[in-house]
């Protein structure tokens, strides 16, 4: 694959390179997808010592969602409590606040207990209200921490470096270096990790289950965990109907004026996500301005709105680093996480932009169940579970929608396009997708989604082709990153 927009973090990754898949292999128990989620059921399942495991990552470790992560880690997931408590009760609500706060917990004890540096600096994680609307929210979520026995602190206006109407902080945070975290862990593993190896069907099998690269080699395994983000389990499955695609956009600036300490969050968009970075020499990360994929907002226009208002707010200057990442929702704002309705498979995703708690509880929870252990937490998170039918079929319902809108959409019949930048072109009946690169190499792709053929929109923020529907994304080379599209784009 032709190298991608590499984030920050990713910079500064020391991880070794692995090999390509070459053979049929027999396992107790495959990974397929190396971030956060795989990597991490990977250290609690290579810690009891008792299966032989493989994890296979069709491009390289920690290079998706993970690798452009904001990287809190935090139980306080925007205002999820009150609705929590309003929409499943007391027991769910308290038990989702228990499983993210020894989440939390429990990642900082691996960075402690393996000795593993990456920046790890405990934070309060603070939400807070720019208007009467949050403030309102803020309120009922104060009244759902009272209820659950959550531990908080609220802060006046005067206890926060920027103008807002208070916040509500949770003590006992953090926020860390993600792919520094994952280097460590990686480095600690005594399993086989095989990278470029793309898995195009997982079913169960007689003994357990078995997935098929795209090499045609076969990986028999008792258990497969599908920790791909979304979930590849089968050929052809419906989560894109209930999961959606939600992005947002980070930029990381040298100038601020105000302390480096907490991380913030407010409720309603525009949504000013705040952390520090390298206490050496403090920077500022900025995160926001997010929307559902299928809402038609500029790309680049999105992180030039995020960065005025971190002037704005913050006296932000100097920025040298932008993206854009998408992650995955489910309609009830709990992630799916465990054993899929047929054969010893796993799956665990929709984490609403908050995987950084959610993969170390689906890691826990996933162990457990290929241990034939009960987990305390596993019923609340069940992928099965098929609630939320109504809200579901509206979501589907506006989809075709965007559908149409996809084909409708007119674009530009020829163009200058500057190199290191994309453009989808009309050339008489056929739609381009044209990428020129710095050196003047021209890649000619078909921009229609190999998922079910919506037309893509091409992202000058992160050079990759996006689909609107359900989150498909392509490299400007055309090879498929992330979504329900497994084959790579058409080449013209
Ligand atoms: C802008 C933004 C900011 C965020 N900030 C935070 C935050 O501050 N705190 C927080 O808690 N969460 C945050 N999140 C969410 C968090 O980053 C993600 O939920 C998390 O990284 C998802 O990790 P994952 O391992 O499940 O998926 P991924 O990191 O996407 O990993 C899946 C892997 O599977 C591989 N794969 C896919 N298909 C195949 C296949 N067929 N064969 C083999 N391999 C395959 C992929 O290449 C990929 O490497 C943020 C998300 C966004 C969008
Ligand atoms: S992701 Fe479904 S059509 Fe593109």
């Amino acid at each position: 694959m032709k190298k991608q927009v590499l984030s920050y973090w990713l910079k500064d990754s020391q991880k070794k390179t692995y090999p390509r898949l070459e053979s049929n292999i027999n396992v107790d128990v495959l990974i397929v997808g190396g971030g956060i989620t795989g990597l991490l059921c990977a250290y609690q399942l290579a810690k009891l010592d008792k299966y032989r495991i493989a994890l296979v990552e069709k491009n390289q470790l920690y290079h998706s969602t993970t690798g452009y992560t904001t990287g809190k880690a935090t139980l306080q997931h925007d205002d999820i409590y009150h609705q929590l408590l309003k929409n499943k009760g007391e027991t769910i609500a308290r038990a989702y606040y228990l499983a993210n706060s020894e989440a939390v917990l429990g990642l900082k004890k691996i960075a402690t207990e393996e000795n593993i540096d990456c920046d790890w600096v405990d934070t309060k994680a603070v939400l807070y209200a720019f208007n009467q609307e949050e403030l309102k929210r803020l309120q009922k979520e104060q009244s759902a921490y009272d209820t659950l026995g959550i531990p908080y602190e609220w802060l006046d206006k005067d206890n926060i470096p920027f103008p807002t109407l208070g916040g509500l902080a949770i003590p006992n945070q953090g926020v860390f270096h993600v792919v520094k975290f994952l280097d460590g862990i990686v480095s600690k593993l005594n399993i086989d990790i095989y990278e470029k190896t793309k898995i195009i069907k997982t079913k169960p099998s007689e003994k357990g289950a078995v997935a098929e690269t795209v090499d045609h080699y076969k990986i028999h395994a008792k258990h497969i965990i599908i920790a791909t983000h979304y979930p590849i389990y089968k050929r052809f499955n419906f989560y894109f109907m209930k999961i959606k695609p939600v992005c947002s956009y980070i930029a990381i600036a040298n100038e601020f004026a105000i302390p480096s300490d907490n991380a913030y969050i407010n409720l309603i968009e525009p949504v000013l996500s705040i952390r520090f970075l390298d206490s050496a020499m403090p920077k500022l990360m900025v995160a926001g301005f997010g929307h559902d994929v299928k809402n038609y907002y500029s790309y680049r226009e999105q992180i030039h709105r995020l960065k005025t208002m971190a002037t704005g707010k913050l006296q932000a200057k100097d920025f040298f680093e932008e993206w854009y990442n998408q992650d995955y929702e489910t309609m009830d704002m709990i992630p799916l996480i465990g054993k899929a309705a047929d054969g010893p498979l796993y799956i665990a995703t929709g984490y609403r932009k908050w995987g950084i708690s959610s993969s170390f509880v689906a890691s826990q929870i996933i162990k457990d169940q290929i241990q034939g252990v009960n987990n305390q937490y596993a019923y609340l998170f069940d992928p099965c579970r098929s609630k939320n039918a109504f809200k579901t079929i509206c979501y589907n319902f506006a989809m075709f929608s965007t559908v149409i809108k996809t084909k409708l959409l007119t674009v530009p019949k020829s163009i200058k396009i500057k190199p290191g930048t994309g453009r989808i072109i009309q050339h008489k009946m056929r739609k381009i997708g044209i990428y020129i690169d710095q050196n003047g190499k021209t890649y000619s792709e078909k921009p229609i989604c190999t998922h079910l053929g919506c037309t893509l929109r091409f992202n000058n923020v992160t050079k990759t082709y996006e689909c609107p529907c359900h989150g498909s994304r392509f490299n400007y080379d055309g090879t498929c990153l992330d979504g329900p599209a497994v084959r790579n784009l058409t080449k013209l």
